[in-house]
């Protein structure tokens, strides 16, 4: 898995002087069924979320208040994306370390999964991650 296939998707948004409207449907806007919502809130400033990857899961990710920056790795190359637009999802697939910080007051940070939370799916140590990202993708 690359970094490059960490992708801002554009959400639907039905702009209304009501307040706008946004919706997501797994297949559709997302290439996964949505298993798991979860949602990080009350993050207290200079705090540092992530600091692991996922062996299997997907997730789109997104600042439904607020904004906070995620960094990515694939174990060879980095970027960092910053999302303050409920519109905006980032498709972060399996096999990607992120690492969320920087978060606003207030922020809130929304996340579609496509399993149900299992802690065997996590690398949670980034030697780790990295051996086993390269033994899928041998550097060149
Ligand atoms: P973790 O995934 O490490 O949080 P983050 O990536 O946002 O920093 O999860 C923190 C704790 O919450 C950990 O003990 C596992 C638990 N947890 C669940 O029980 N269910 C869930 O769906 C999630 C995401 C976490």
């Amino acid at each position: 898995m690359s970094i490059h296939e960490c992708k801002l998707i554009k959400l639907p948004k039905i702009s209304d002087p009501r307040g706008n409207l946004t919706f997501i449907e797994g297949q559709n806007h997302i290439p996964f069924d949505i298993q798991r919502v979860y949602y990080l809130y009350d993050v207290p400033g200079g705090a540092e979320r992530g600091g692991h990857a996922h062996k299997a899961l997907q997730q789109l990710i997104i600042a439904i208040s607020g904004s906070f920056d995620i960094h990515l790795d694939d174990g060879k190359d980095r970027k960092t994306i910053h999302l303050n637009r409920g519109y905006d999802g980032l498709l972060v697939p399996n096999m990607i370390w992120r690492e969320i910080d920087n978060f606003s007051s207030a922020a809130v940070c929304l996340v579609m999964a496509s399993e149900r939370y299992d802690e065997a799916d996590y690398y949670r140590d980034y030697s780790e991650f990295v051996q086993a990202a390269h033994q899928k993708n041998p550097p060149a």
